[in-house]
């Protein structure tokens, strides 16, 4: 399968990059070699490449910036997936991309399915939003990925930002009423190759059928003080904590130009049944991705 991903050096896309190279032959690119705030260009890199599989993990992902940035996340987050959407389907190529769970307003106190209304917080929800209805509409055979609270070890993240708190300060306040599904980018990127390699060799009819959008992320909820906790007890390296006290805190605590939804865990039921394929729970996956082993 030839395979075009967008944004290699993201979280995800460092992932996909290495979790999509086994299924054929994998392009892949990120800024300044590709410029989703124009959207204009966009096609014509499409075309160039020619793929069967069009992987987008670019987005606009700074939910505080983007309070003061509406039009540049708008640009990024909606117009260009459209666009992409839109040239993946004229060439006949499949196209996935990923949303996220900050579509919802957080009030429904129970795991998020997809048929539930989203009421964004903020422009970065609102752009997001705007992108998945548009690559509904553009696009053809695509699938949107709702994911929630990515993290990887490798660019700045929840987990490397309490790893970095815990070794400066003897106590941290951490809130207790933010609840989401932890999602660990690699087990994203690998259930994206997954269902990828279970779809060929006829893979645009095979995702035509599935089209649409499914949750996806790490199994369960947590708020961020239990992640937070997690994270200190399977720390490799322990000994560099100066931290003793983990204390609770809420969110009104720590104000932010962004509002974020305060429960955005996400059923992925939709998911499992469509493609048989399931994240591990969010501890699980955890433990895996901070194992110094
Ligand atoms: N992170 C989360 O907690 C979270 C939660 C739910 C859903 N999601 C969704 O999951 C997906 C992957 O997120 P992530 O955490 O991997 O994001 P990320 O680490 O911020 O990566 C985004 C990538 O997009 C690139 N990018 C930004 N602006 C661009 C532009 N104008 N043109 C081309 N590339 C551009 C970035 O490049 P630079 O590094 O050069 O800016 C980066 O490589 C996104 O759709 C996101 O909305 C994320």
């Amino acid at each position: 399968m030839r395979i075009l991903l967008l944004g290699k050096n993201g979280q995800l896309g460092w992932e996909l990059r290495r979790a999509l190279a086994p299924l054929g032959e994998l392009e892949a690119l990120d800024y300044p070699e590709i410029d989703l705030a124009k959207p204009e260009d966009l096609c014509r890199a499409v075309r160039q490449s020619q793929p069967q599989a069009l992987v987008n993990a670019t987005a606009y992902t700074q939910v505080d910036r983007a309070e003061s940035e509406p039009d540049l996340a708008m640009q990024i987050n909606a117009a260009a997936p459209g666009e992409l959407a839109r040239c993946a389907s004229a060439i006949g190529a499949v196209f996935i991309h990923y949303s996220t769970d900050y579509v919802f307003d957080g009030r429904a106190g129970r795991l998020y399915h997809e048929d539930d209304p989203p009421n964004p917080l903020s422009v970065y929800g609102r752009s997001k939003l705007a992108g998945e209805q548009a690559v509904a509409s553009a696009g053809s055979a695509y699938l949107i990925l709702r994911t929630s609270w990515v993290y990887s070890l490798r660019r700045d993240s929840f987990v490397k930002k309490v790893l970095g708190w815990s070794r400066q300060n003897p106590t941290m306040r951490v809130v207790t009423d933010q609840t989401g599904s932890p999602t660990w980018a690699r087990m994203l990127a690998e259930a994206t190759a997954m269902l990828l390699a279970r779809g060929a060799p006829h893979i645009f009819d095979w995702i035509y059928e599935r089209r649409g959008l499914y949750h996806l992320a790490g199994s369960g909820a947590a708020s961020r003080l239990e992640w937070a906790r997690e994270i200190l007890k399977l720390d490799p390296d322990p000994a560099a904590q100066v931290c003793r006290e983990l204390l609770p805190a809420v969110t009104s605590d720590f104000p932010t130009p962004a509002v974020r939804p305060l429960y955005s865990a996400l059923d992925c039921s939709r998911f499992e049944a469509a493609f048989g394929l399931r994240l591990p729970p969010w501890q699980e996956a955890l433990r895996l991705a901070m194992d110094p082993d």
